[in-house]
């Protein structure tokens, strides 16, 4: 497959798993938390699709396109290994649905620089909150659930959060 090919699917299955995402959170009320707002494409999306939800997003610097840069309250810079734990501090562990992209698109370097991912996401999200992430989280309490229709495995990655 063409890297062109490769990156159309990725963005579609972005696409899919955000709608269906933001349909499986209807009616339940709590923050939505984007990790990695980079040129703020899917920031956007999220808020075209979640209208009223309060989303706040993450990044090591502001670099997203002027469109679809967050209002500087719900804007967090910083690395997030840091600044993950200091929002959790504030806002408990409350959010419902959490977008993870903070991939480099190298799943050997992203699993040696952000091994503390998995277990910064599990501090943030309420019980049965949803995740979605483009690479794969293994947290004890982050537990498997099957993508929507379409979308292959391994392209993304969905999971509940356990209570407790
Ligand atoms: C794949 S891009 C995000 C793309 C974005 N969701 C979009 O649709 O435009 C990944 C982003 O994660 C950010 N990132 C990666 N590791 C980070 C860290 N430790 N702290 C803060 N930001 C980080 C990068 O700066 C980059 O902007």
């Amino acid at each position: 497959m063409s890297r062109l090919d490769s990156f159309i699917r990725r963005l579609e299955a972005q696409r899919t798993v955000l709608n269906w995402a933001a349909a499986a959170i209807a009616g339940r009320e709590g923050p939505v938390l984007e990790l990695g707002l980079g040129n703020g494409r899917t920031y956007d999306h999220l808020r075209d699709i979640l209208p009223g939800r309060a989303i706040h997003a993450f990044d090591r610097q502001a670099k997203a396109n002027p469109r679809s840069m967050p209002e500087a309250p719900l804007l967090v810079l910083g690395d997030m290994e840091q600044t993950l734990p200091a929002f959790a501090a504030r806002h408990g562990r409350s959010a419902v649905l959490l977008h993870v992209d903070a991939t480099t698109g190298q799943p050997e370097r992203d699993a040696v620089a952000l091994a503390w991912l998995p277990g910064h996401v599990a501090a943030l999200a309420a019980d049965d909150a949803l995740i979605v992430s483009g690479s794969a989280l293994e947290h004890p309490l982050l537990i498997a659930t099957p993508l929507p229709e379409g979308v292959p495995a391994g392209r993304y990655y969905a999971y509940r959060r356990a209570s407790g």
